[in-house]
């Protein structure tokens, strides 16, 4: 009998596996991609695997949300995901086998038995899972990475950290005594939630730390599904941990800090000037640095990317990083009310994932602000950012090379700015998917497959992206085969079905303007899916 079935055998003589009872729901993270962590990695100069070639395990997988859009979009890549819920990893097979990948495969059983005979691998991803399993488990996965990770291999570990994560103890730890002789998990569920509630209520009042401390935590919680509750709050395991111990414990397994997925949370700038200023006093090296922020934002949970220790890691950005880069930025601009910007005057730019913003006068990064927001969600090369660059802001035809030269840095060094900020995502492959509408429109096959059951998809950009109705009808049919009429004819089919209602204005529309509204209605469709990244761009 394998380890992971005397696991559950012998949880199940006591209860039943937690994650069987309760399974979480398994979704793609974008943080998590290969495409993200070769970023990071190329970046800080270690020259990561091709993503295109490589091979990729998850640590902790569930039911494959992760990892299987992974396999569709890399299909000359290998995928491995090992999850100890039986019930989560044959479910993630129906997925497979009903996609017909070949490229992935999930295994029940438990991290602690992989073994050399797996092979190395040149990412390693262990999301959501190293703070809720006990320490020689995690030990073990330290030991995993420093064996089974590639040479210039990159390991990405989420976890719940110190400061933050002893306020968000505390009720965990109300929550774990209130419900402490419980053993029926939709029970404990509901009970801890009837805690919360209570507590909400008492505090309300309470305008001092402590309320308002609790209250923020509070609200963070309702709006938190039952099965994250029932995991992040009534595991059994859940052990928070300092990022510098969190650090010192993977060097002793020959393992370096690369960088945090999300590169601008290490981006001291965009703290106030004098913040950043002290904490470059008072911590000299990058690991001290990161802790010192950790205590500035209270912070409660990491995604950090690991390396072994002789991988050449330098963070000195420069513009030999951009070699081969492609930039994606979804921007917006904050415009007072009736007033049309000027040229030379101030303009400000938020990106609604990150919540930065830039104010800038400058009108190179004006310019390529204007057409990363042209092609958003695609990504652009720098090169042709700069040649656009080249175009809006060269005068004449031959141009002084000193001059070209000096924009080409002006531009690389505002990208990089921009890049460690988080106004805009560093990629080194082009985008899979396409802004434009092509005459074939084609989803990914397992953004068809969750459309069957659900408006929440998997984009190509590796996020969830919520679909309308009209939308999640239609995504299924987008399979590269119909043009945009014959989808209009395949609406007409659902409504004379009676599977679909169209109405205008409350009533339905006659056979003529019918026409026209399913027209337009798919039209809008299309136009709502290439901007949700859904459309995956075809050879
Ligand atoms: C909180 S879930 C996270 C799932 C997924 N990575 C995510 O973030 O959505 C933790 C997962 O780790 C798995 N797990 C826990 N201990 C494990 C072990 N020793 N070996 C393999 N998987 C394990 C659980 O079964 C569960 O599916």
């Amino acid at each position: 009998m394998s380890t992971a079935d005397n696991l559950q055998q012998q949880s199940l003589a006591e209860e039943e596996y937690s994650y069987d009872v309760v399974p979480y729901p398994s979704h793609p993270f974008r943080q998590s991609h290969p495409e993200r962590l070769a970023s990071v990695g190329n970046l800080f100069g270690i020259k990561p695997a091709d993503i295109h070639n490589c091979r990729v395990l998850e640590i902790g997988c569930a039911a494959g949300g992760n990892l299987i859009p992974m396999a569709e979009g890399l299909p000359d890549s290998k995928f491995v995901g090992v999850d100890l819920s039986k019930k989560q990893i044959e479910r993630g097979q129906l997925n497979i086998d009903s996609l017909g990948l070949t490229n992935i495969e999930l295994k029940y059983m438990n991290c602690v038995d992989i073994d050399e005979s797996m092979g190395t691998f040149d990412y390693i991803i262990v999301h959501g899972v190293f703070s809720w399993i006990p320490e020689d488990v995690q030990e073990r996965i330290f030991e995993i990475c420093q064996k089974q990770l590639s040479e210039n291999g990159i390991a990405y570990v989420s976890y719940n950290t110190y400061p933050g994560w002893h306020l968000r103890g505390m009720i965990r730890d109300m929550m774990n005594y209130h419900v402490r002789n419980l053993k029926d998990a939709p029970r404990r569920i509901q009970q801890s939630r009837a805690l919360l509630e209570f507590l909400a209520k008492s505090v309300s009042a309470d305008k001092g730390a402590y309320g308002m401390l609790l209250n923020n935590e509070l609200q963070l919680l309702r709006r938190q599904s039952d099965n994250y509750l029932f995991h992040e709050h009534l595991e059994k395991d859940n052990t928070p941990i300092y990022f510098h111990e969190f650090i010192e414990r993977a060097k002793a397994y020959d393992l370096q800090y690369l960088g945090e997925s999300q590169l601008a949370t290490m981006w001291i700038g965009n703290f106030p000037k004098d913040v950043a200023q002290t904490l470059e006093r008072i911590a000299p090296d990058i690991v001290q640095r990161e802790q010192y922020a950790d205590f500035v934002r209270n912070r409660t949970f990491r995604q950090t990317l690991l390396c072994h220790k002789d991988a050449p890691v330098s963070r000195a950005l420069k513009m030999e990083s951009l070699e081969g880069a492609h930039v994606a930025g979804n921007l917006d601009e904050q415009i007072e009310k009736g007033k049309q910007p000027k040229p030379g005057d101030p303009r400000t730019f938020v990106n609604p994932l990150t919540r930065q913003t830039m104010t800038t006068q400058d009108p190179l990064v004006i310019e390529t602000v204007m057409k990363l927001r042209e092609a958003f969600p695609c990504a652009i090369s720098f090169e042709d950012l700069f040649q656009h660059a080249m175009d809006k802001m060269v005068d004449g035809v031959i141009a002084d090379a000193t001059k070209i030269e000096a924009l080409k840095r002006s531009l690389a060094t505002n990208i990089i700015h921009m890049t460690v900020s988080g106004i805009v995502e560093l990629q080194y492959n082009p985008s899979r998917y396409t802004a434009d509408i092509p005459e074939f429109p084609k989803t990914s096959a397992v953004a068809r497959m969750q459309a069957e059951s659900t408006n929440r998809l998997t984009s190509c950009r590796h996020e969830t992206v919520t679909v309308d109705d009209l939308s999640k009808h239609l995504v299924p049919l987008m399979d590269g085969t119909r043009t945009k009429d014959q989808l209009v004819a395949e609406l007409k089919r659902l409504v004379d079905e009676g599977k679909l209602v169209i109405q205008q204005k409350g009533e339905r529309p006659d056979s003529l303007s019918m026409d026209t509204v399913m027209d337009k209605a798919v039209d809008e469709v299309l136009s709502r899916v290439a901007k949700a990244s859904l459309l995956v761009k075809q050879d």
